[in-house]
């Protein structure tokens, strides 16, 4: 049986011209295709996050690929300041099939699955010292070995931050209630002002109101007209 299947195999590996050139062409497309639907690694639309001390974060990565995947190698590195520390790796063996993982930093948990191309990671009770990037790898053998990643950053911030974020908000708040408050306060006094004067004006403006009819009713009769010189 194996005698059989060497002797198709060199009987097939011998090419004639002909062949040559089809293969040649056959290469080029295979290529195309490699170049354009080859394997691809993502941490999605967001590569970064910000994240308080003490939280669980959720680093994530997929993958896809257009001609299949098949002993898919992945692993997850965090860039300690230039060296690079193994998280976690794992095979997936072909698609659909849920993969083999091994963890080596005790607040890592691997929680991806095959069934959604998911090789995310959770990181437990982050510290300060986490912060940094993760680099998610992944390698397609089918692709002749070619490699793949993406960059997830992680930063770390205190609470204490998120308490100064409030109070800055609150600091702003109040101030802007401040300068609310005193210009409602200085209309209403313009108000009250303008309404205690209104009293001693009222005789004032009768008079003059009564000198202001005359004049408007000479501007409307000067409007009648000139609205009457187009049409004429
Ligand atoms: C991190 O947060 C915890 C509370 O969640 C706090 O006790 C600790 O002091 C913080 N660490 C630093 C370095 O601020
Ligand atoms: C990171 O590396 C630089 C030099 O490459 C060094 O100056 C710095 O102290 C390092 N920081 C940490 C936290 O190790
Ligand atoms: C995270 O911290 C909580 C409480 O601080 C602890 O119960 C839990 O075991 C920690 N998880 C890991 C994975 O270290
Ligand atoms: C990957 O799996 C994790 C855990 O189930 C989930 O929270 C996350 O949303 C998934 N990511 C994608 C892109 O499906
Ligand atoms: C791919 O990664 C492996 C390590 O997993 C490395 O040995 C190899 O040189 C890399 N190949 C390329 C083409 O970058």
């Amino acid at each position: 049986m194996a005698s059989v299947d060497s002797t198709t195999l060199s009987v097939s590996g011998r090419l004639r011209s002909g062949d040559l050139l089809h293969a040649g062409l056959a290469v080029i497309l295979l290529l195309g295709v490699w170049s354009v639907g080859g394997l691809e690694v993502s941490t999605g639309k967001v590569s970064s996050v910000e994240a308080m001390n003490g939280s669980t974060v959720l680093l994530p990565c997929t993958y896809s690929s257009c001609i299949g995947i098949k002993d898919l190698h992945f692993n997850w590195h965090f860039d300690d300041n230039g060296t690079m520390d193994k998280l976690c790796e794992g095979d997936i063996p072909m698609e659909g099939v849920e993969p083999r993982v091994s963890v080596f930093h005790d607040r890592v948990e691997f929680v991806g699955s095959s069934k959604t191309n998911n090789i995310s990671i959770l990181l437990w009770n982050i510290t300060f010292d986490d912060q940094g990037k993760y680099i998610c790898f992944a390698k397609n053998p089918k692709e002749k070995n070619r490699n793949h990643s993406a960059v997830f950053t992680l930063r770390v911030v205190d609470q204490m931050r998120e308490i100064d974020n409030t109070l800055t908000v609150l600091i702003v708040s109040v101030l802007g209630g401040v300068i609310g408050l005193t210009i409602i306060i200085m209309v209403i006094k313009a108000l009250v002002v303008r309404f205690l004067l209104k009293d001693d004006e009222k005789n004032k403006e009768c008079l003059v109101s009564s000198g202001n009819d005359n004049t408007e009713n000479g501007l409307s009769g000067a409007k009648a007209e000139n609205k009457g010189t187009p049409k004429a």
